[in-house]
């Protein structure tokens, strides 16, 4: 019986949907501060059924690792993408030194990173490569831009970029899959429940086919132009076990506002699953 309850335990962690926030090249310590101090207070208040994400600058990772309630947990934007944990380049953050302020997650390959600083899916690998060499998950991020999504090549792109910026050492235990479109990042477009199911279907077959284990499945986050009033809409769509927060998840009500949204889907979601 005890085995069990162990193993539906886990499962039921697993089935966890994340609410990922991504703060970008915002934040001060005063913003930073009055954050905190919401949500903490909400996350007192409330119980969620969301594993919340934030990643602030570097700047701030420090001091919400001291001030934020525990059980939101903390991902860094980059890291450098050399393997070593200290060394001679002026500049670059190691996936070690992250680990060491406090995060358990990196995102690596974001379209501005691949866009402002030429990432190519080579280097998204190799730093994915130095996040688990640091013992932390990462967040690969995919997408397709507008001209792609026009030429019809959406499924294409994404299969190149899964392919090539995926390590070969890379499993669901040490990795979490976003899917945003560029065209939706920032620009108030977002992907329609249809457009997200195609997308994430395609993730599911290719990443997921042979893994029997729901639990044991890559989770498959979406983001892009989220918003308290669209999370409805978009977690309706197949195969989403989460979101990837940009512009709303500065503001502590909306961010508030849509992890109620999916502790609530999420409810619904475990009755009728019971
Ligand atoms: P957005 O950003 O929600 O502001 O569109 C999403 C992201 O880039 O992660």
């Amino acid at each position: 019986l005890q085995e069990y309850k162990l193993s539906n335990y886990i499962f039921w962690l697993n089935m966890k949907h994340l609410v990922i926030g991504n703060w970008k090249m915002n934040g001060t310590l005063a913003h930073a501060s009055e954050f905190a101090q919401h949500l903490n207070e909400k996350l007192w208040q409330e119980e969620m059924l969301t594993q919340i994400i934030l990643s602030p600058p570097t700047t701030l990772i420090n001091y919400l690792k001291q001030n934020l309630d525990s059980k939101i947990k903390l991902a860094a934007q980059d890291t450098a993408v050399n393997k070593e944990a200290t060394g001679a380049y002026t500049g670059d953050i190691s996936a070690a030194m992250i680990k060491d302020i406090g995060c358990d997650y990196v995102i690596v390959g974001h379209s501005e990173r691949r866009q402002y600083h030429h990432e190519t899916n080579q280097i998204v690998r190799q730093k994915a490569e130095a996040v688990y060499a640091a013992n932390m998950m990462a967040i690969i991020c995919v997408g397709e831009s507008m001209a792609e999504k026009e030429s019809g090549s959406t499924c294409k792109v994404i299969e190149s970029q899964i392919k090539e910026s995926l390590p070969v050492s890379a499993t669901p235990e040490n990795t979490i899959i976003a899917y945003e479109p560029i065209w939706a990042i920032g620009t108030g477009l977002v992907a329609t429940k249809d457009e997200i199911g195609m997308v994430h279907n395609f993730l599911n077959n290719m990443l997921n086919k042979e893994r029997v284990s729901f639990a044991k499945r890559y989770k498959l986050v979406y983001g892009g132009s989220i918003k308290s009033s669209n999370v409805a809409e978009i977690l309706a769509a197949s195969y989403v076990d989460g979101l990837l927060v940009g512009g709303a998840s500065l503001l502590w009500k909306e961010f508030w506002q849509i992890i109620k949204v999916v502790s609530e889907h999420q409810k619904i979601m475990s009755l009728e699953c019971s």
